[in-house]
């Protein structure tokens, strides 16, 4: 491949866009663990105030404050009323579980809000679509979690595709997994969790690829889930007695139709046998580009990626270098604050992500049916 070429892969360079003088008022719906990565950018930004934090479990979101030094955040148990008394509030990072992703981000939209929302989307695809209604009804701006777009691997797995060095892609396979790697808390439980390792990391590797070919929306899935090792008590959690509590999948695969005519082979792993369900890769008509996947998989690329293709005819292998890793949750907030303030498309939007959400609730429906089933994606 030639310098030209890669120098197109370049590590976005971290350019501060502030256009306001004034702070934006801050509110953390959820404090759990993931508060602590909005909780951490948000600070890192010298244009945002967190005024305002809600859990439902009484005195959580006053630890999490304190633990930042945020005494002068007030603290509620009821979403609902925090929105209602603190009417300065402009942004609102929705850090519930999975089932409580789409009722409070309905709920701050409708009130006028601005959202990011974790990932996954939400559990179903009928959420998503009551959510994006409501993105539509308030013309606030909606990002969701994918903070793995912002890695320059990432960027580049996209650039590669778009550069047209694969030709036309017909055949994707993509996913990860875990040797031994069920979480535990809210994760397990259906009533909060809603889905396993489908919404905990399959998100992400079909965000990886879907993001590099467009977003190409998903005609017919035919699924697959099982939760053989997280209800089993032969000790694959890491406390025996969540085995007790586990209602998700801990195993999922899908074969997927798209637009476009591609193939997408998707399986992602909780806990198995194997060390890997393999890696990510994109084949096209010029090229084929593999992409390691990692021993804890994450969203993240687990090595240098390989691009095959004929040079003059020739069988040919380039290794494309790792890009420097940049702090991908400063992006994730950044590039949201931006969109706020400058009017401009969400970084993350809903009219990508909701072909992501159609695609992990159908591998639910097909897995319950036992059969391939057509994607119906109802209107906004
Ligand atoms: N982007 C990432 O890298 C990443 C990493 C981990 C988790 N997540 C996502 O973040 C979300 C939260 O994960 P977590 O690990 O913080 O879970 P958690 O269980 O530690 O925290 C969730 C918190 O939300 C609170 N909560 C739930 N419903 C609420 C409601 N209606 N009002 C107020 N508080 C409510 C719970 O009491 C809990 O404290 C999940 O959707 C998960 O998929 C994202």
């Amino acid at each position: 491949m030639s310098d030209k070429v890669l120098s197109q892969f370049k590590q976005e360079e971290i350019v501060e866009e502030i256009k306001t003088d004034r702070k934006i008022k801050v509110g953390i719906i959820g404090t759990g663990g993931i508060s602590n990565g909005h909780i951490r950018a948000y600070l890192k930004q010298s244009d945002v105030e967190i005024i305002a934090a809600c859990d439902l479990i009484p005195g959580k979101a006053e630890k999490r404050m304190a633990q930042y030094g945020l005494n002068d955040a007030r603290c509620y148990i009821d979403y609902k009323e925090m929105i209602e008394k603190e009417p300065e509030l402009e942004v609102v990072s929705v850090c519930t579980y999975n089932t409580q992703h789409a009722g409070p981000t309905i709920y701050c939209l409708d009130h006028g809000l601005h959202v990011i929302v974790e990932k996954p989307f939400t559990v179903t695809l009928d959420e998503a679509i009551e959510v994006m209604r409501a993105e539509k009804r308030s013309g606030k701006v909606l990002s969701i979690g994918f903070q793995p777009r912002f890695d320059g691997n990432m960027q580049m797995i996209k650039k590669i595709v778009e550069s047209g060095e694969l030709g036309k892609i017909y055949y994707i396979q993509t996913g990860g997994g875990r040797r031994r790697g069920i979480p535990g808390g809210t994760f397990i439980e259906k009533d909060k969790g809603g889905i396993g390792a489908l919404g905990d990391i399959g998100c992400y590797s079909l965000d990886m690829v879907l993001n590099a070919i467009g977003y190409p929306k998903p005609l017919t899935v035919s699924g697959y889930t099982s939760d053989f090792f997280g209800t089993s008590p032969r000790g694959y959690h890491y406390d025996y007695a969540l085995a007790e509590k586990f209602s998700v999948d801990d195993f999922a695969a899908a074969f997927i139709r798209l637009e476009g005519d591609i193939i997408l082979d998707f399986r992602i792993s909780w806990a198995m046998h194997a060390d890997t369900p393999g890696d990510t890769i994109i084949m096209g008509t010029e090229g084929a580009l593999r992409i390691p996947s990692t021993d804890c998989w994450n969203g993240s690329v687990g090595g240098p990626m390989t691009l095959y293709h004929d040079v003059c005819g020739k069988q040919t292998e380039t290794v494309i270098p790792l890009c420097d890793s940049v702090d991908l949750w400063y992006f994730k907030i950044r590039k949201f604050l931006d969109a706020v303030i400058n009017g401009t498309p969400s970084p993350i939007p809903s009219s990508q992500i909701v072909y992501n959400q159609a695609i992990l609730d159908y591998i639910v429906k097909s897995a319950e049916a036992g059969r391939e089933l057509e994607v119906v994606i109802p209107e906004i």
